[in-house]
């Protein structure tokens, strides 16, 4: 155990972590050792890259307050939460493709009757969303836990304004029917970017990256005996669905806006105004 060289020097810290007993926590520590130090012996950095790297992460870890949350856009621009997300939920099932949940997600968001307008102080093109909860075999979830939450029409999230948390606006909490259906009225939203006013956005500059998501409503479905959903529906022809900054876009989860005229809907919901209608039926997967 003396004068470890880059040949020798892996296997003896992977030694002395080995006596980690806890069975996981040995595998993910061997793992991160094994990893860190094949990413160092790939790229060989000089002392100062590596000071660099640390002081990288050390405004990655300063950043981070109760309404950003810096380590969790660095693992989303990275594909990492992508790639977790893809490791817990294989694809092609019948339930619904899951995304990311973002840094944007407030617990116990304000509940709303069905049919409600969530975007309370917002202008923008009235949206409808009309959707339904069902398992796999189609029967329908009924009084399911529907979170939704988006962006304004400039591609902001209520959260992000002065008013923080005091704000809440373009989220609620719905309870789906005893048919497993809900909808409520809001306005569309707008592409946004990530936001890149510290390390992260740093890196993607470095990377000559754009910082944007396509427009999308986040939905995240709860019920009693189901994996709990978080998905989000993406609004066909916005732009970024081809290079979205956090790999987020999925195929299935694309959903092109309807003209909906004032009057009875497609799902036999009444609305006064001409809206753009977002219509899904969401699958839950069994625990
Ligand atoms: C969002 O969709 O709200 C989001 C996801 C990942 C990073 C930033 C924002
Ligand atoms: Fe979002």
């Amino acid at each position: 155990m003396r004068n470890l060289d880059d040949n020798t020097i892996t296997d003896a810290v992977i030694e002395r972590v080995s006596g980690a007993p806890e069975p996981r926590t040995r595998e993910i520590c061997e793992a991160l050792v094994r990893h860190l130090h094949a990413f160092c012996k790939e790229i060989r950095p000089t002392q100062q890259e590596w000071r660099q790297g640390i002081n990288f992460l050390t405004r990655v870890g300063a950043m981070c307050s109760s309404t950003r949350q810096e380590f969790v856009l660095l693992s989303d621009i990275l594909g990492v939460s992508m790639l977790v997300d893809a490791i817990n939920h294989a694809a092609g099932g019948a339930q619904t493709e899951t995304t990311v949940l973002g840094p944007f997600y407030v617990e116990n968001a304000p509940e709303k009757a069905l049919g409600s307008f969530i975007a309370e102080g917002l202008e923008g093109q009235p949206m409808l969303v009309e959707g339904s909860v069902s398992d796999y075999a189609g029967n329908p979830v009924a009084g399911a836990i529907v979170d939704v939450w988006h962006s304004d029409d400039e591609g902001f999230y209520d959260v992000q304004g002065e008013g923080g948390l005091a704000d809440l606006t373009g989220r609620a909490r719905f309870h789906a029917d005893a048919n497993g259906n809900f909808w409520f009225r809001s306005i569309v939203p707008r592409f946004y970017p990530i936001p890149y006013d510290g390390p992260v956005g740093d890196m993607l500059q470095a990377q000559r990256r754009h910082p944007y998501r396509p427009a999308h409503v986040h939905f995240m479905i709860a019920a009693p005996g189901f994996d709990t959903l978080v998905t989000h529906l993406f609004i066909g022809g916005s732009p970024y669905l081809d290079s979205d900054v956090v790999f987020g876009v999925k195929r299935e989860l694309v959903v092109g806006l309807e003209p909906q005229p004032g009057g009875k809907t497609a799902r036999g919901n009444t609305i006064d105004v001409d809206m753009q209608a977002l219509r899904y039926d969401f699958v839950l997967a069994p625990v």
